[in-house]
């Protein structure tokens, strides 16, 4: 039997870096699903849907086949056998992520490729679904947050430092804007799972916030790190 460690959360909280981190620490498989939004977005925009018009994207979805592959423990996606890992992590295709997203037929058709990743590993998977839809059986679940303010600062630093003018209260907004969408949207909204443990990052840097997790999943599931 896999152990199966679902980790939601709002964008900017540090989803993936602190549960890539535990995952390493423990030998598990990380799985970020919003991989997998993102390379349909990525097919969808490449091939001239219009990311916000479901009839157009699930018109496409038959033609898509995406794979999740882990290549020196490091996730890559693959559509259609191309490596697109990197190719979705711009502006354009998060936008078209967060469109996708919405479109129920989309969530099902990646429902069972998500399980079934779960089934064959031991998992930390990411994403804003997992312990209320995914896994809803899964051994752990976490809710990981921190204050809008604390993400949009961090969120701030990181685009000065790469360069981009971009004043904090307009970051401020944009985490508020996604948040409002992703906690309303009419299927599968981000929430805490009522059985999720609340991890809340705002005064903690990301070092303990990795100390934390690794605490809760080693005392919850009894897994050890490895190398001890
Ligand atoms: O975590 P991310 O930014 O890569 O996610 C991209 C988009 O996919 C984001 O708008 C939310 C959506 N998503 C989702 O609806 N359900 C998931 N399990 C993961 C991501």
């Amino acid at each position: 039997m896999s152990i199966n460690i679902a980790i939601d959360g709002p964008a900017g909280a540090g989803k993936s870096t602190i549960a890539k981190a535990a995952a390493k620490k423990f030998g598990f498989i990380y799985v970020d699903t919003g991989a997998l939004y993102r390379s349909i977005a990525y097919y969808a925009i490449n091939h001239g849907a219009d990311t916000k018009n479901a009839e157009q994207v699930i018109a496409m979805l038959n033609d898509i086949t995406p794979e999740l592959k882990y290549i020196n423990g490091v996730q890559h996606v693959f559509v259609n056998g191309e490596d697109v890992s990197n190719k979705i992590r711009t502006p354009e295709v998060s936008m078209g992520a967060s469109n996708v997203s919405a479109i129920p037929a989309v969530r099902d058709f990646l429902f069972e490729l998500q399980r079934r990743i779960a089934r064959e590993n031991n998992v930390v998977m990411d994403g804003r679904d997992i312990g209320t839809v995914v896994l809803p059986d899964a051994e752990l679940k976490i809710y990981l947050t921190a204050s809008a303010e604390e993400r949009a600062r961090r969120r701030h630093v990181e685009l000065i430092e790469k360069g981009e003018n971009v004043s904090f209260e307009e970051v401020l907004a944009d985490v508020n804007q996604r948040d409002y969408n992703d906690m309303h949207r009419e299927i599968a909204p981000l929430k805490q799972a009522e059985d999720a443990v609340l991890c809340d990052t705002t005064e903690v840097d990301l070092q303990g916030a990795i100390d934390m997790l690794c605490g809760i999943i080693e005392d919850k599931t009894g897994a050890k790190p490895r190398g001890n």
